[in-house]
């Protein structure tokens, strides 16, 4: 008998980017669920598996063999599990092995955070079956740790909203503030299906900024002023300002280099089509963007998007962060 725990994936709605170097940012969890499965072996070694992904492989002592894919990709693409696994194993004081198997309704590598929702539910799958009992502050510190080894100086954004859920006003230093949003933001997310490295990316931005510091100040100034400014217009379901907003943050996105010509393409279909606003979601050089869309606009934005080259689907945001689905 094993643990099954599912952790949602994210929208990041204002901030991505700029809250990598201390500026406040929008998330919200939506109602597409990664799973994770735990179960005790008879010896100690660890296999994980992938099932969205292909890859299996084997992590006994140092050694690692492959099980299904390639090899290389098999290990990179399981390490952040393994590193998962290994700190609640840390908790519980002594060796056990496992199978973890992780599946998803998550695209992988499109900016709605899959990495972060696969540690979360792998933290506390494993956590559960050993009987730790895990606060979610302690699956939020190990996510980050595994999403650390995924991209190399993440904010914490992704592994917060996949651990604690809801609508989130999130910032570096002061942590995360849960936003008190009532009513639904109808978003249409456009999938490029271009799949992009979040590491690389935030390199890009670093780089900029090194470069260009004293315009990339000035743009995280006018960033925090479209975060701030969103905070009432969400509360308020004023979606007219939001669009506005949302076009705003993507101009800066832009500017900052993390943009793509498929996001472009995307972004544009959707305002042509009515959308109050667009923007890239996640990294972005691919990956995904989200359109805002009066309720009675959605099916034309959508289309649009399609008709662009986009894949799309709707999402609800959702309260449910991390959580046991079978004990
Ligand atoms: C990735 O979902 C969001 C970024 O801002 C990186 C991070 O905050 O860790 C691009």
């Amino acid at each position: 008998m094993g643990v099954v725990a599912s952790a949602p994936a994210k929208i990041i709605l204002f901030g991505e980017h700029f809250v990598v170097y201390g500026e406040p940012a929008i998330v919200l969890a939506i109602d597409k669920r990664t799973y994770a499965k735990a179960e005790k072996r008879h010896d100690e070694s660890l296999h994980l598996r992938s099932k969205n992904l292909n890859l299996a492989g084997c992590f006994e002592k140092e050694n690692f063999k492959v099980e299904q894919g390639d090899a290389r990709e098999a290990r990179l693409k399981l390490e952040p599990i393994k590193l998962a696994v290994e700190k609640v194993l840390e908790i519980h004081g002594e060796s056990v092995g496992l199978n973890v198997e992780v599946s998803s309704t998550v695209p992988v590598a499109a900016g709605l955070g899959s990495s972060a929702a696969v540690a979360a539910a792998v933290t506390a799958a494993v956590g559960a079956l050993l009987s730790e009992k895990l606060s979610k502050e302690d699956v939020f510190r190990i996510s980050y740790e595994a999403e650390k080894v995924v991209h190399g100086t993440p904010s914490g954004i992704d592994p917060a909203i996949s651990t604690f859920g809801g609508t989130l006003l999130f910032q570096t230093d002061t942590g995360f503030k849960p936003l008190n949003v009532k009513n639904d933001v109808p978003l249409v997310i456009g999938d490029t299906c271009i799949e992009r490295s979040t590491r690389v990316l935030v390199a890009k931005v670093r780089n900029m900024r090194e470069r260009y510091p004293h315009v990339v100040k000035f743009m995280m100034r006018a960033e925090r002023e479209i975060v701030l400014r969103a905070i009432d217009a969400l509360k308020g379901s004023d979606l007219q300002t939001l669009g506005d907003l949302m076009n705003l943050n993507q101009a800066l996105l832009y500017g900052l280099g993390v943009s793509h010509e498929s996001l472009e393409r995307l972004i544009n279909a959707a305002r042509k089509a009515g959308a109050l606003g667009a923007k890239l979601t996640g990294a972005g050089g691919g990956g995904c963007m989200i359109a805002l869309a009066e309720n009675e606009k959605v099916e034309q934005v959508s289309e649009a998007i399609q008709r662009a080259g986009g894949r799309t689907f709707t999402a609800k945001k959702t309260d449910e962060g991390v959580r046991i689905e079978q004990a």
